[in-house]
Parts: structure tokens; C-alpha cells; sequence
């Protein structure tokens, strides 16, 4: 925490003043290629989570529960194979607490084993491991304490952590704290659609103070541990685009979603940037997509150049924090459309750096088509197509073009 506190608060757009003093952990690395996923999302059978209560509910509004999922649980050496077959030298996966921590401060010692087999398994394969510790989903025992809105959950995080790093920190490359946690701090606290489902504005703001200071929680947990260990966090970002008139109007949008946690990322060695698409904002605020531009399944515009933008206003705001695409990627059905975003995001990727950005890493989100949260099974993200009746793999022209890529071929 003091390590962080004496990096604090540099106004944006300074240069790699933050880079010249925090040490490169990322420099034994390649360049990171490689495709992403998240416990609920794939494993299955998750039941003592906040998520599978929130599924099951009479009044869900989840548009069918996760199920078996993708069977990951038993699947992934299976999985992780294919993957490193492709080229790709990382995997990007995440750690499930609500199996870790069933009951508070009970650790499961065969769940921690699971994890572990699943790194070793990793780098035998050749992949290296990329280990999310939080990906939306809480022990139910957590959600009843009061969740994120409660400054506990902070430390009991933090104690979470330190006890998956006990048990496999000597294996991961690559460690993400938290997933995104401006998303369930907008979509579980304002909007309702994530667990807890609140719709409270204050609840919010709650939820962003817990969600970071658990983050720095688990950077301390990581840091005493392993001190070489690279360390960060994912944030959902997009290129917020102001329309003549709308840039106040667009900072402000920005603040809440971004920025009071990219101000979190002082003396981290990288902020993980997941970036889909863009967002317009104009003086009367948020204007929605352009009519001609094409969608995605999910109803995000087709507009992978969102990429190269986002990367390039993060290294600006952070004054030149180091970089790792942790997720990008397009939920469709038309594998062609994966083809050319995967192109075209790289591609902006690469100017980026060109330009000056320091970039470590390209994750593709999702190595597998899997349970995207409220909207079910319908968007399809995957290299990889999974028959759900069968559980069986099928991997898509788009998995060998990004393996192709990942080769510099
Ligand atoms: C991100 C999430 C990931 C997945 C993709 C499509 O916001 O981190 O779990 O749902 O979006």
C-alpha cells in the first residue's frame, strides 16, 4: 500500500514517469498472445456462488442459467491443448472463490489443488498462465454479508488471495487481481442486472471504494509473496467518443467507469485493458449507436479500431503505465466477422505501439463460447465452438487466424 501511496496522484498526460520508477516485472516475458476465460463462464456447476442464486431466481433476469457450462471443470487440459496447438504462448483463466472459500475461512484444499494442477497443466502445454483471482462471481456466504458494499469484503479478499497465492503463486506469469470491477459496480449496484441488484447510486460508490481497496489487498498479498511477480488489474474500457459539444459531458461518464480506477493503479505493472467498442456521448449525454454501423450479438457496434484508441488514451491518462490487452474480442455467429475484428483490433494494437505505447499482450476474450452472464448462451465469443449437449470442441477458422498471427505469420 505505501509502495502504491508514494506514486499517487500525477496529473494525466505526464510522461513515463510511473514506468522509469516501478520495476519491469513484465520484461522476462514475450509478448503475450493469447485467449481468455472466466470460472462461471465455462466450469459449471458453480452452485455455492452469488451468480447461481442469481440465475435461479423465480424472477431472474438471466436469460437461462449456467448449467453445466462448458464442462471446463473436467475439460481444460483438453481445452488449454488446443489452445497452445494454435501458437498462443498464455491462457488467461480465472480462480473460482465461491469453490476455494465455500464457507468463511474453510479452504478447500482440493479446489486449491485443482487450481494448481490447472497452471502446472498450463505450462506444460506451453502456455503461460495468466490468473484471474476475481471474475464477477462472490461466495454466497459474501453477497449475504453485504457483498461489495461492505468495506469487510476488502479484506476478506485479501485474505482469499493470499491463500491462492500460497497454494500457486510459484506458478502463475502473469496475476489479475480483479475483472473488470467497474462492471458489477455499475450493473450490480445501479442498473440491477448483476447481482445484488441494486439500482442505488451510493451503493455504487460503496462498491468502487471496496472493489479497490481489495485490489490493493491482493497486490500486497502477491507483492510479499513472489516480488517478481507482474501484478494488475482488468478494466472495462471503451473509446468514449465526444460529439461536438459533449466532451465535459464525457469526462464525466468516464470518471465513474474508468478513471477512479485507472487512479487505482499506481505501482502496478500493468493496467489490463478489455476493450469491445466504442461509446458516443454528445452535450445532452450518452447518444447510443450509429444507425448504419453494424452489431454485434451483443448490440455493441462492430468498431474494433475501439482498441487502438483505448490503449492509447489509458497510456496518456496513466502517464505511461505499462499495458496488456486482457480481453478483446466479438460475441457473433458469422466466424468471418471474428477474422476481421480480430484484424483490425491488432492492427490498431500495433499503431498504438508504434506510436509509443507500451503494450505486453493480446488476449482474445473467450478461448470458448461460453455463459455471458444475464444475456445466457446467445453471444457466441469463442475460438473454439462447444456443442453443449456433447461438450464437444470444434475449433473455428478464427482460432488457427489468431494462432497464425500470434506466429507473426
Ligand atoms: C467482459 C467480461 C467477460 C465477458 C466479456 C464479453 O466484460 O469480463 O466476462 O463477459 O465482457
Amino acid at each position: 500500500m505505501c509502495e502504491a501511496r508514494s506514486f499517487f496522484i500525477y496529473p494525466s498526460g505526464r510522461d513515463s514517469i510511473v514506468s522509469a520508477m516501478t520495476p519491469d516485472r513484465l520484461a522476462a516475458l514475450p509478448f503475450l498472445w493469447g485467449a481468455a476465460t472466466s470460472a462461471h463462464q465455462v466450469e459449471g456447476g458453480n452452485e455455492a456462488s452469488d451468480w447461481y442464486d442469481w440465475e435461479q431466481r423465480i424472477d431472474s433476469v438471466c436469460a437461462e442459467p449456467s448449467g453445466a457450462a462448458c464442462d471446463h471443470l473436467h475439460r481444460y487440459p483438453e481445452d488449454m491443448r488446443l489452445l497452445a496447438d494454435l501458437g498462443l504462448n498464455c491462457y488467461r483463466f480465472s480462480v473460482e472463490w465461491s469453490r476455494i472459500e465455500p464457507e468463511p475461512g474453510d479452504f478447500d484444499q482440493h479446489w486449491l489443488a485443482h487450481y494448481r494442477r490447472m497452471c502446472e497443466t498450463c505450462r506444460e502445454c506451453g502456455l503461460l498462465p495468466v490468473v484471474t483471482l476475481h471474475h464477477f462471481t462472490n461466495p454466497a456466504w459474501v453477497a449475504a454479508r453485504g457483498g461489495w458494499e461492505e468495506a469487510v469484503t476488502a479484506r476478506l479478499f485479501g485474505r482469499f488471495s493470499e491463500r491462492v497465492l500460497d497454494a500457486l503463486g510459484d506458478l502463475v506469469a502473469v496475476l489479475i487481481t480483479i475483472n473488470e470491477p467497474n462492471i458489477p459496480a455499475l450493473l450490480g449496484y445501479e442498473e440491477g442486472v448483476f447481482p445484488p441488484g441494486k439500482r442505488d447510486r451510493s451503493a455504487r460508490l460503496r462498491a468502487i471504494d471496496t472493489f479497490i481497496a481489495a485490489h490493493r489487498f491482493a497486490v500486497e498479498a502477491a507483492r510479499s509473496r513472489f516480488p517478481e511477480l507482474p501484478v494488475g488489474m482488468a478494466i472495462a474500457m471503451a473509446d468514449w467518443q465526444a460529439l461536438p459539444g459533449g466532451e465535459t459531458e464525457r469526462d464525466d461518464w468516464r470518471r465513474l467507469r474508468e478513471d477512479v480506477f485507472l487512479d487505482a493503479t499506481d505501482g502496478d505493472d500493468f493496467v489490463g485493458v478489455n476493450t469491445y467498442t466504442r461509446h458516443r456521448i454528445g452535450a445532452a449525454g450518452w447518444i447510443g449507436n450509429e444507425s448504419g454501423v453494424e452489431l454485434t450479438s451483443m448490440g455493441y457496434e462492430f468498431w474494433p479500431e475501439a482498441l487502438g484508441a483505448t490503449l492509447e488514451r489509458t497510456w496518456s491518462y496513466t502517464g505511461g503505465r505499462t499495458l496488456i490487452v486482457t480481453e478483446s474480442g466479438i460475441g457473433t455467429d458469422d466466424d468471418a466477422r471474428r477474422i476481421e475484428y480480430i484484424d483490425r483490433a491488432v492492427a490498431s494494437m500495433q499503431s498504438a505501439i508504434a506510436s509509443g505505447v507500451a503494450v505486453r499482450g493480446f488476449i482474445y476474450w473467450s478461448a470458448l463460447d461460453n455463459f455471458e452472464w444475464h444475456v445466457g448462451y446467445g453471444p457466441r465469443f469463442g475460438l473454439i465452438e462447444v456443442n453443449r449437449e456433447t461438450q464437444e470442441r470444434r475449433l473455428k477458422p478464427s482460432a488457427a487466424h489468431l494462432g497464425a498471427v500470434a506466429r507473426g505469420q
